[in-house]
């Protein structure tokens, strides 16, 4: 291992993973059983690479925190339509007198083909969770109203910080489920923080630009904010910070220099750094004192990602060559699509 840096160590390793060769590779992590996919900024692939490790994860309940609802539209193109969602799992806990709801959980391989047979459920999103972070405002403030003695006031907290926790709880046991996988906004507020209280840890897709470098470090500052996460750290019983446990570079490029098809390129390679940078800083907030254990790379999907996204179809199941037309455009699943799924099984390996 000497004379080897981290993050030499850590791209032939991602040359290992590329080709399949995982007995080549030994990490050392504890496993978790409530995994939250988040990073406080947009479009970095948090909806995307949830749905495609849905696809590799038996006994999954899949949540989708974000009012955009993109992961519940993969699962199903009319899940607004259908059923109960988050929305009625956590207001109970959160507005006096609403009725608490069961088995709200569905089943995605009924409204997904893709996932019939699969045992994997997931809780649809609702457009009102926009209005989560006020609602969860208004019922932390109201234990500040004089009514309640600093017991009854601690209860109403936890009740409400950990509902989440609790519907997860509730809803694997009903269904007979032993995951959880969570896809959530870019915001802390709400959804977010609710999924943090409910998480043994995160999974941290970061893009390769400066921007979600700076949502990395913001998500790691809020995580230690005792004015916003910790604010009830050392009053709440059951109060834990989640593991960062999976830090993953998404969106990136390889060298086009011949005979240097397994490098990645300049880009990725900074952007890689900075990672390792922000985590070794912070090595206590990971799932083990180790960054080289948590750093990984998600190839650009190219015409992959968006034959996956259209079909809503797990990249495992894409092909090279597949084809699919939209809008009179023709797209076509590349060759790297094999290395693409190695990634995600790789992820999904060092999770479960
Ligand atoms: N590894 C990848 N390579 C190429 N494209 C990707 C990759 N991951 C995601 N994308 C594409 O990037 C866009 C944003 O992805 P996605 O919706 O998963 O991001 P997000 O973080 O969930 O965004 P939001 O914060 O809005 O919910 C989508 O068009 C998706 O197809
Ligand atoms: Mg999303």
């Amino acid at each position: 291992m000497s004379g080897t840096t981290a993050l030499e160590r850590i791209i032939k390793r991602q040359s290992e993973i590329a080709v399949g060769n995982f007995d080549a590779i030994r990490i050392d992590v504890p496993k978790h059983r409530v995994y939250s996919v988040c990073n406080l900024r947009g479009g970095v692939g948090k909806t995307t690479l949830t749905f495609n490790l849905s696809y590799y994860a038996d006994r999954l309940l899949a949540i989708d925190l974000c009012p955009q609802g993109n992961l519940s539209y993969f699962f199903d193109k009319e899940y607004y339509l259908h059923g109960a969602n988050i929305r009625d799992a956590l207001l109970p806990y959160l507005i006096p007198g609403m009725p608490s709801v069961e088995r709200i959980a569905s089943y995605v391989g009924a409204t997904n083909q893709y996932f019939d047979g699969k045992n994997v459920y997931y809780i649809p999103s609702s457009n009102e969770l926009y209005l989560l972070p006020s609602v969860l405002n208004s019922a932390l403030n109201l234990t500040d109203g004089g009514l309640l003695d600093s017991t009854q006031r601690l209860a109403a907290i936890s009740n409400a910080l950990f509902s989440l926790r609790k519907e997860i709880k509730r809803e694997t046991t009903q269904n007979n489920l032993d995951k959880c996988l969570i896809d959530t906004s870019p915001f802390f507020s709400g959804g977010t923080e609710l999924s943090w209280h409910a998480s043994d840890a995160l999974i941290v897709p970061v893009r390769t630009d400066r921007q979600s470098i700076n949502s990395f470090e913001l998500l790691i500052k809020t995580m230690q904010s005792s004015a916003s996460f910790r604010k009830y750290a050392d009053k709440l019983e059951g109060f834990r910070t989640p593991k960062i446990h999976a830090v993953v570079l998404t969106h990136c490029g390889w060298s086009t220099r011949s005979g240097a098809r397994s490098l990645p390129n300049q880009q990725t390679k900074v952007y890689l750094q900075q990672c390792y940078d922000i985590m070794s800083r912070n090595r206590r907030l990971l799932s083990t004192d180790n960054p080289e254990n948590h750093l990984f790379i998600l190839d650009d999907f190219l015409g992959s990602g968006r034959v996956s996204s259209l079909e809503s179809k797990p990249i495992e199941l894409l092909k090279q060559g597949d084809t699919k037309t939209f809008d009179r455009v023709k797209v076509t699943v590349n060759a790297a699509v094999e290395k693409c799924k190695n990634e995600l099984r790789f992820i999904h390996r060092l999770l479960w």
